[in-house]
């Protein structure tokens, strides 16, 4: 939380910089010939509100989400990395439009209005890598349109009403060249209502061209593909981190085709029952899993395998009595974990994730509480598992809290599997 505090104070001090800048600009803009056509465009063409401008690990950004925005302003500047315009009103973008933006990596104008883009539209982005035009309006589009791009490597078309008629020859064509692996996943035909639902990505050309002779080609075979769980209702964020954001979307499994890119993933409020083995190995670089308020009641101990660089997982609000050994041996990394609002049962099956905590001092967690049974509701997990070994004073190994890895592995001896991760010298302190 510290840290997500401080990195978006940073962010409000470095916008407050760049504002005194921008304004100190338009003061002396009287002077120069070029003032009287910025602030004539502006007033022509942008009632939005204003954005702001940021620099973050040396890439600067340009955020104007949600400003009412519906075309894009002259007086941006040129050395823009990040270009987020997403919740606009744009509804035409003309040739050539960011042709002056020759170092942009990313634009986002999802969740627009966008009907048209011109063939040269995006003319001149020699470097742009990501390009969001989900939830927009779009009907039909060429391929013409992305080829000025030679980096695109991920692009969004879904949910926009695609008119699958001849004019898409092109554009289907190019989306389904093999390298073409993230680029317009999930985009659908809207339109003839025969190939309504059909994705972009399986359709044949032939079906397209031959719709237009008013005899279209029976389509089993595409209508028999595996119902796979995607991510087109969620809605992905770069800013301030690369996002996905799926709250409250009925989800009843983690969608199987989230970008690698992601950092964060919200999958709270949910459907989700159980989680499967590698259920999140395509996100590698996943660093904040939020899984609160889905009613989990399982965890494959391969669940979390592969997530080396996670440090918050959110697991509060579920069914968990317990976890299985192994669930927490890939992430060496945590540092926050949500546990409250969870049946824990505290039974010899509490050990492991009790254990786990403990060994590793520099994980905080929360709401590790009993539930069950009866006789230790309301416990905390840890007084349970004292008064477990106090009970037994006759055990071979009589062990208290305090105890060292090497008494863990002598209680667990025939485990082998347990990983002796390190343990660094930070208190434990407990999330409230
Ligand atoms: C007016 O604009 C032109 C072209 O943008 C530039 O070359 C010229 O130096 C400017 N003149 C003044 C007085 O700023
Ligand atoms: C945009 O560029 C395309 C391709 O060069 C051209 O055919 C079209 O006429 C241009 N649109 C406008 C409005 O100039
Ligand atoms: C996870 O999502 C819930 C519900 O949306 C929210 O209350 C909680 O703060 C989130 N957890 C984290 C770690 O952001």
């Amino acid at each position: 939380m510290q840290v997500v505090t401080l990195i978006i104070l940073l962010f409000f001090c470095k916008a407050s910089e760049f504002r005194k800048v921008r304004r100190n600009n338009r003061g002396n803009n009287d002077k120069s010939n070029n003032s009287k056509k910025t602030s004539s465009t502006v007033k022509r063409y942008a009632p939005g509100l204003p954005c702001e401008i940021y620099t973050y690990i040396n890439e600067k950004y340009l955020d104007c989400q949600e400003k009412r925005q519906t075309t894009v302003l002259s007086d941006w500047p040129e050395d823009l990395i990040h270009i987020l315009l997403a919740r606009n009103r744009i509804r035409i973008i003309k040739n050539n439009t960011f042709s002056k933006f020759q170092n942009l990596k990313s634009l986002d104008l999802q969740q627009n209005e966008i009907t048209k883009i011109e063939d040269q539209a995006f003319s001149g982005l020699k470097k742009l890598t990501t390009l969001l035009l989900q939830h927009n309006r779009i009907k039909t589009l060429s391929e013409e349109v992305f080829i000025q791009m030679p980096r695109l490597t991920y692009l969004r078309l879904y949910d926009n009403p695609w008119d699958c008629n001849c004019e898409m020859e092109s554009l289907v064509i190019f989306l389904q060249i093999p390298g073409n692996r993230n680029f317009g996943n999930y985009a659908k035909c809207e339109n003839p209502s025969e190939l309504k639902g059909l994705k972009l990505k399986q359709i044949s050309t032939q079906t397209l061209c031959q719709e237009e002779d008013g005899k279209p080609k029976p389509l089993e075979g595409f209508k028999a593909t595996r119902p796979s769980v995607d991510s087109t209702v969620c809605h992905t964020y770069l800013y301030p981190i690369a996002t996905l954001d799926c709250k409250r979307k009925e989800l009843q499994q983690v969608p199987t085709d989230i970008s690698p890119d992601i950092i964060r993933l919200d999958l709270s409020s949910n459907k989700i029952k159980r989680l499967q083995a590698k259920e999140f190995k395509d996100v590698p670089n996943l660093e904040i899993l939020n899984l609160s308020n889905n009613g989990i009641e399982f965890i494959d101990p391969a669940a979390f395998s592969g997530l080396m660089n996670l440090h918050e997982l959110d697991l509060s609000e579920n069914k968990l009595c317990n976890f299985q050994y192994g669930v927490l041996e890939d992430l060496y990394f945590l540092k926050k974990l949500w546990l409250r609002d969870n049946p824990w049962k505290c039974d010899y099956h509490i050990h492991y994730l009790f254990y786990w905590l403990k060994h590793h001092y520099n994980v905080n967690y929360n709401g590790l509480e009993c539930k069950e049974p009866e006789e230790y509701k309301g416990w905390s997990v840890g007084k349970y598992v004292r008064s477990y070994y106090e009970e037994c004073p006759n055990e071979k190994f009589q062990v208290h809290v305090g105890m060292h890895e090497e008494e863990w592995e002598k209680i667990e001896g025939d485990k082998n599997q347990i990983q002796s991760g390190k343990t660094h010298g930070v208190l434990l302190t407990v999330l409230t």
